[in-house]
């Protein structure tokens, strides 16, 4: 609990962009079994093509940002579809659990070889 009344759940998580890309490459099905097809829609956004390294980063982010879900909830085994994150028009991350809007605060970075996450909100009860 906070002074201000209010427990605060954080997580984080950081991916290095080429290891994921490499998964991506080598399993099968990875791609359908961790992201969504919007994800996957987003991570393209601008007419790119699948194996682009820019949708590579994107998709690092969002794994990112389903393994710092899990960590602010404190569910180590959410599903990775139960995480969305979906990209509003001004090009910010929403995320989104089990279709519904989260209430929690995602946000997004990738340069340099790695994708990072940080996703806040109020701590489940
Ligand atoms: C949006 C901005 C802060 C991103 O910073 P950056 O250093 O270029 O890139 P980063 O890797 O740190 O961040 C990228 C992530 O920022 C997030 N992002 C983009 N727009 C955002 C916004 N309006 N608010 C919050 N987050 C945003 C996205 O999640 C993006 O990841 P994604 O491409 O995987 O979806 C930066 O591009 C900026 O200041 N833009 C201002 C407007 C502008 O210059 N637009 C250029 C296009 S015309």
């Amino acid at each position: 609990m906070t002074a201000t009344g209010f427990a605060i759940a954080a997580g984080c998580d950081v991916v290095e962009i080429a290891r994921l890309s490499a998964v991506i490459d080598r399993r099968d099905g990875f791609l359908d079994r961790v992201f969504t097809a919007r994800e996957q829609a987003d991570a393209c956004r601008g007419g790119l093509e699948s194996d682009d390294e820019v949708v590579r980063a994107r998709l690092a982010a969002r794994f990112a940002a389903k393994e710092a879900t899990r960590k602010a909830l404190g569910d180590l085994r959410l599903p990775f579809h139960a995480t969305e994150v979906r990209t509003a028009a001004s090009g910010a991350p929403e995320l989104f659990l089990h279709g519904e809007r989260s209430g929690l605060t995602c946000s997004l970075s990738h340069d340099g070889g790695v994708a990072m996450a940080v996703v806040v909100g109020p701590r489940p009860a």
